[in-house]
Parts: structure tokens; C-alpha cells; sequence
């Protein structure tokens, strides 16, 4: 069964994505920054699931964790950790340090795993990346104003999925990014238009369906295409 590696497993969608893939019998490397502390995720359990210490943030981890699993293929790298700082991001609100913060996570972070794990992908059947973006991160639908930092990380987020796509076309590797939807976790609060199952379910059908025409394409958890 293909093998895939999930950041910020220890909650919300990233640890949907692990419980969904492990259902379906595949290997699940789950990243979490405090494995000891996700619950949740220490609960799925069974013989597939590798938990593993992971701060996108910290390159020198990222690394440690890319030699740990040199020479495994990884068919699906699922760049899904993120955060949001909540009515802090409004205009006048926050600092150069909280906006740093994000783009670490979301942008470095982001690219620091696709660079230190883009062999063990090449070296995989699917040879699919995945990032979890936003419809944030779309200027084509931005339409209010607020989340300074989340959304022009996102949006970056986007431009360096958009360049990787191109980069690793040759090694087969298919890069997107992914919105998906509008999904009750603790980032977004319990109201919301889609349970963490539905979410991931639909972006598991799109998963299965990702060829080379895809690489660089910005789409919903439902396949519908958005604007940049
Ligand atoms: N929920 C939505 O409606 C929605 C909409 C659009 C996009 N998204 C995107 O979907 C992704 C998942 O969000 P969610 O809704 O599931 O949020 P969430 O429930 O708040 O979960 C965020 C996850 O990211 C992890 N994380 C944060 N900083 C990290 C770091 N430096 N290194 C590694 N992991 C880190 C968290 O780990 P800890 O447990 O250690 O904090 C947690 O596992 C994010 O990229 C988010 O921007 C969500």
C-alpha cells in the first residue's frame, strides 16, 4: 500500500487525513510537535502509523526526520500544518514578529519539507505533494479585509507551489495546492460548513484523480478550481 506523510497530524484536518489513510491500509507517517501531547492521534494506533516529532519550523527537525526515513518512498506529502492568530491579524494589530511566525510556518516550513523529502517522493509510485492553502490565500477572491499575516502567507504559500510545480516536473513530481472548504476545527470553530471528514474525504477523491495537468493548480476539496 502507498505511504504518506501528514504535518500537523495532531488535530483537525492533518489528523483526519491520518485516521482516513490508516483506515484505508496505508503507511501514515504523522508529524506532530508534541507527540506526547496529541491525544488524539496516539489513539489511532494499529501497526501503519508512525508518529513522529515534527515542527515545520525547524529545519534542523525536518532534516533529522528526512534521514531517519531516507531510502522510504513517500507517494503523498501532505504539507497541512498551519495557524492562525485570530482577531490578532486584524489591520494595526500585529507585529513583524507574529507575521515572521506564520510565514515560517506556512511558506519555509512548507518549502523546507518539500525540499528535504522531494527524493523520497521521486522515489514513490503517486509522487504527489499536496499543500493545505486557503481560499485566503486567493486574491482573485479576497473580498474582505483582515487576516493580514494568514492570508498573504497563503498567498505565498501558493506562488512557491505554483514555481515547485514547474521544478519537479521532470522528476514526475505533481505539486497543488488545495483549499479545503470552510471545515470545523479548533482554527475555525465548531460552526462552520464542513465536519473534518467531509473535507478530507473529498480531498482524498481528488488525491486518487491528481495527474501531471493538475501540477500548479490551485483547487477546492471538491475539484472545483480557484483563482489565484
Ligand atoms: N479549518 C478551516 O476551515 C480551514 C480553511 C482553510 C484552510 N485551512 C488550513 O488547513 C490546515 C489545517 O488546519 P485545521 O483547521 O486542521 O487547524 P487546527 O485544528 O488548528 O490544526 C492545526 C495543526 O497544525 C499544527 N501546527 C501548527 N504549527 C505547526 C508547526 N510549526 N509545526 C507543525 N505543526 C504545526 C498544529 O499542531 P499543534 O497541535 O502542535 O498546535 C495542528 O496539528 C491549515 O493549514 C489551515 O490553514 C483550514
Amino acid at each position: 500500500m502507498p505511504t504518506t506523510l501528514i504535518t500537523g497530524a495532531s488535530r483537525g484536518i492533518g489528523l483526519e487525513f491520518a485516521r482516513q489513510y490508516l483506515a484505508a491500509g496505508w503507511t501514515v507517517h504523522a508529524g506532530a510537535r508534541d507527540p506526547d501531547g496529541a491525544a488524539l492521534l496516539q489513539a489511532l494506533s494499529g501497526p501503519y502509523l508512525h508518529i513522529h516529532r515534527l515542527d515545520v519550523a525547524d529545519r534542523g527537525g525536518i532534516a533529522a526526520l528526512a534521514d531517519k526515513l531516507a531510502g522510504q518512498p513517500i507517494d503523498l506529502l501532505i504539507n497541512n500544518a498551519g495557524m492562525w492568530l485570530g482577531p490578532e491579524e486584524g489591520y494595526g494589530r500585529f507585529s513583524d514578529a507574529q507575521w515572521m511566525e506564520e510565514f515560517h510556518v506556512h511558506v519555509m516550513g512548507t518549502m523546507a519539507m518539500c525540499e528535504a523529502f522531494v527524493d523520497h517522493v521521486a522515489a514513490s509510485r503517486d509522487r504527489r505533494i499536496v499543500q493545505i492553502s486557503s481560499g485566503n490565500g486567493s486574491l482573485g477572491w479576497a473580498d474582505n479585509g483582515s487576516d493580514f499575516p494568514y492570508n498573504t502567507s497563503k498567498a505565498a504559500l501558493n506562488m512557491i507551489t505554483r514555481s515547485m510545480a514547474i521544478d519537479l516536473a521532470p522528476r514526475g513530481i505533481v505539486a497543488v495546492c488545495f483549499t479545503p472548504g470552510f471545515v470545523a476545527t479548533d482554527m475555525s470553530g465548531p460552526v462552520a460548513d464542513l465536519t473534518p471528514e467531509e473535507s478530507v474525504s473529498d480531498m482524498r477523491a481528488l488525491i486518487d484523480t491528481l495527474g501531471p495537468r493538475h501540477s500548479g493548480t490551485f483547487l477546492r476539496h471538491n475539484g472545483a478550481s480557484v483563482p489565484w
